[in-house]
């Protein structure tokens, strides 16, 4: 029988057959020329640190970095900051959430080569001294949180969040809220909160 011609599903000879012919293919351009060698190059052998320079809770810390490795590992393996969290690692729960020029960002997602140059704000980096933010005592007041391991995070993106809007109304802290995740459910008391601090200011 004709394999190029018969009807319905390809068989396996005529499968294996175009596997074959378009690996050949690969193989002739992987030696097409230098630009994929240079290309495989980098790959195969990537720089292992890079230097960079940033201000972290006001903090200028200079330091080298494996250009894979994110800005949340970098702050909690490197600077030894733990508030922010790996809860998922693949932005899916803001455990992670930090300010970079003020502004919310997943550091998880992040690699920290790209914030050379950039203030990062933690959770450590909001209290003046003994004196805690107006945002991290009104999760207290209105106990926002229960075993605490989103916590970090849930303050951190509501400072960002005043700072993006400073008069929420509780839809929009809900929905401004909406990528931090809380397993505890603590969802009321976090929009209690963060409304109590946005009528503070
Ligand atoms: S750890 Fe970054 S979003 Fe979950
Ligand atoms: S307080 Fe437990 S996950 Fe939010």
């Amino acid at each position: 029988m004709d394999e190029s011609t018969h009807e319905g599903p390809p068989s396996r000879r005529a499968f294996l057959s175009h596997s074959l012919t378009a690996g050949a293919g690969l193989a002739a351009l992987g030696s097409a020329g230098p630009g994929v060698a240079e290309a495989r190059a980098v790959v195969a052998d990537p720089p292992e640190t890079l230097p960079i320079s940033l201000t972290v809770n006001g903090r200028r810390r200079t330091l080298r970095v494996d250009p894979r490795t994110s800005l949340l590992d970098t702050l909690r393996k490197d600077l030894g900051l733990t508030g922010p969290k790996k809860g998922c690692g693949q932005g899916a729960c803001g455990a992670c959430t930090v300010l970079v020029d003020g502004g919310r960002i997943l550091s998880c997602l992040t690699f920290a080569v790209m914030f050379a140059g950039t203030e990062v704000t933690t959770v450590e980096g909001l209290a003046d001294g003994d004196r805690l933010h107006p945002v991290q005592q009104a999760f207290i007041d209105h106990d926002g949180f229960q075993c605490g391991f989103c916590t970090s995070g849930q303050v951190v993106s509501a400072v960002g969040l005043l700072g993006e809007n400073p008069r929420p109304s509780r839809e929009e802290i809900r929905e401004l809220m909406s990528g931090n995740i809380c397993r505890c459910a603590a969802y009321p008391n976090i929009v209690d909160a963060v409304e109590s601090a946005a009528k503070g200011r």
